[in-house]
């Protein structure tokens, strides 16, 4: 494996198996791996939870003053977890209540100025695999390996679905199929940084592509690119 640490980058839509793949790479390479969704998911549980009203500025940043968002390491699990001011909030985040409103919250100018800053940070070391919507273009624009995801969106929510059913025996296919779709529309058409392919990501469409292929696939490409650095 390559000896000089690099930044990888994964931007894409909605479910399209991101955090499956940046996990498994970090810990092929023994990089950091961080769930940038997860912050803006969290974010999004404290308004909730404390009612803020997303259309007042001074109650939205009031409100992320605040917060406070770090990433603990879970020995149970072997991952790691989100807290919102020392709660591990891991469990909720995923929640339909959350993924309803998390867009809305994360186009946010102010909500994503208090991220982002925080991912920039996270990176300062190298050494890092982060996926989201805007790594490759606004957290990381100089990230060595810049990758963009997509697959089918019925696969899309297929996967989403399987994966929600698991612990809510409620959920339809067609709520997570809502969901994909209005997140889908608002990640790519919000005018702060709007989720988009960067000049120079390569594209992966894993719709008909096994966990195995596609770790191959990553492999190869974070072998050239190191390679290329030399
Ligand atoms: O459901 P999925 O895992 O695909 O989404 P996520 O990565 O948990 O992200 C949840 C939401 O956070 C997205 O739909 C975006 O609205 C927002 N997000 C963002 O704006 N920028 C990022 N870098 C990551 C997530």
């Amino acid at each position: 494996m390559p000896t000089g640490k690099i930044i990888i980058a994964i931007d894409g839509y909605s479910s399209c198996g991101k955090s499956t793949i940046a996990k498994e790479l970090a810990t092929k390479l023994g990089y950091n791996y961080i769930d940038s969704g997860a912050m803006y998911r969290a974010i999004t549980l404290y308004f909730l939870r404390n009612n803020v009203d997303l259309t007042n500025t001074a109650s939205v940043s009031d409100a992320i003053a605040s917060i406070n968002l770090t990433f603990e390491f879970n020995s149970l699990t072997h991952s790691s977890d989100i807290h919102l001011n020392e709660e591990n909030v891991a469990s909720y985040i995923r929640d339909m209540l959350v993924s309803d409103k998390v867009s809305e919250v994360a186009a946010i100018r102010e909500v994503r100025t208090f991220a982002v800053a925080q991912q920039k940070e996270m990176g300062r070391k190298k050494g890092i695999v982060m996926d989201g919507r805007d790594i490759g273009t606004a957290v990381f624009p100089g990230a060595e390996l810049k990758i963009f995801m997509t697959a089918d969106p019925e696969v899309r929510v297929m996967r989403r679905f399987k994966e929600m059913y698991a612990t809510n025996h409620n959920i339809t296919i067609e709520e997570v199929r809502h969901n994909l779709e209005l997140r889908d529309y608002i990640d790519s058409t919000r005018e702060e940084s709007p989720l988009h392919r960067a000049k120079d990501a390569v594209l992966l469409d894993n719709s008909s592509m096994t966990k195995s292929e596609q770790l191959e696939l990553v492999i190869r490409w974070v072998k050239e690119k190191s390679a290329s650095l030399r």
